[in-house]
């Protein structure tokens, strides 16, 4: 095997376990950066529900409790559920970028039947269920046929005895609310109950796909940067070990043939090969001489004869 096949060998071996390993760790650095863009999404998305809950409680409600009075309506925008739903609908149909994003108050039995939480929703429901009132959101992923979606989820608890007034028995509720949402439904809520899940979904598509494609950039720039480094690692080789080693060992090759006495190898530079060459040189130079010597005496020798 010669050296040049050895060395590069060597050097793929090398590079196939450094790209394995940068490949790795790139690999798993920009999928958690993707998740935890989203998961960052998902917060923002669960502050604002929550920010235009507490403005519709602070803000909203207050100003329109005496009007839904007055004219015997019930106005839902005093509503903190159904401002936060409407919010993000808005935001959904207005901005392309969270048009596959989603918030809803999931309630197993729901005032707003488009608040009814489907199959998944209610496994979380239960599962907060069985949680102390402290529990830290639930983040989870969830395969969907639009791809993988990752869930931010808070308890709805019901803690404020005021809730009841609507959502207790139907005989306590407004007229005006139980004249537009009927009163079957959304009633019969406890304290302390778990009655639903906020739940914000963000798709991690988009964000999952620009971290393959900075992945496969990334791969393919270290590929390129290592073509480059063994094509230069080749041609230095080349240039200073293996055509001075083989120029050597043919004049080497010469003198054992007792031909060529006379060439000199010729080389520049201090690096060990010169160096080597200086030697041989030297070393071709006594065995020359003491050819010579070798053959003046056998001359002579036979002279005197
Ligand atoms: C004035 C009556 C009223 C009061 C008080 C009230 N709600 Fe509601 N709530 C409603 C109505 C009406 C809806 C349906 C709104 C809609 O159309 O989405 C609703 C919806 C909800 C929803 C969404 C699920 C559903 O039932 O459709 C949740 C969760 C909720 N309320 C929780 C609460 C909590 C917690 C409190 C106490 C802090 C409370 N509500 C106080 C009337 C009320």
């Amino acid at each position: 095997m010669g050296l040049r096949l050895k060395f590069n060998i060597l050097l793929i071996f090398t590079f196939l376990i450094g790209i394995s390993i940068a490949g790795v760790i790139a690999y798993k650095i920009l999928e958690q950066n993707a998740e935890e863009e989203v998961n960052q999404l998902a917060g923002v998305m669960m502050s604002s529900a929550n920010a235009m809950r507490q403005y519709t409680i602070r803000q909203i409600k207050p100003l329109l409790v005496a009007q839904q009075k007055q004219s015997e309506t019930f106005y839902p925008q005093t509503v903190p559920a159904y401002a936060a739903t409407q919010t993000v609908g808005i935001m959904q149909k207005k901005f392309k970028e969270y048009r596959e994003f989603s918030y809803k108050e999931a309630t197993i039995n729901p005032t707003n039947p488009d608040n009814r939480a489907s199959s998944w929703e209610e496994d979380i429901i239960r599962w907060f269920r069985n949680q102390p009132a402290t529990v830290a959101p639930k983040r989870g992923i969830r395969q969907t046929p639009n791809g993988p979606y990752m869930y931010l989820s808070s308890p709805i608890r019901i803690t404020n005895q005021a809730c009841l007034g609507c959502h207790g028995h139907p005989d306590n509720a407004p007229l005006a609310m139980k004249a537009k949402y009927g009163s079957v439904n959304g009633f019969g809520w406890k304290i302390n109950q778990v009655v639903g899940a906020q739940i914000v979904s963000v798709p991690m598509t988009v964000p999952f796909a620009r971290a393959q494609k900075t992945f496969a950039t990334f791969m393919g720039s270290l590929i390129g940067v290592f073509i480059f480094v063994a094509f230069l690692l080749n041609i230095f080789l080349n240039t200073f070990i293996i055509k001075r080693i083989k120029r050597m060992s043919s004049i080497a090759n010469d003198i054992s043939l007792g031909t060529g006495q006379s060439k000199e190898f010729v080389i520049k530079g201090t690096d060990e090969v010169a160096s080597l060459a200086k030697s041989f040189n030297r070393m071709r130079r006594s065995l020359t001489s003491a050819m010579d010597m070798l053959e003046e005496t056998t001359g002579n020798f036979t002279r005197l004869q």
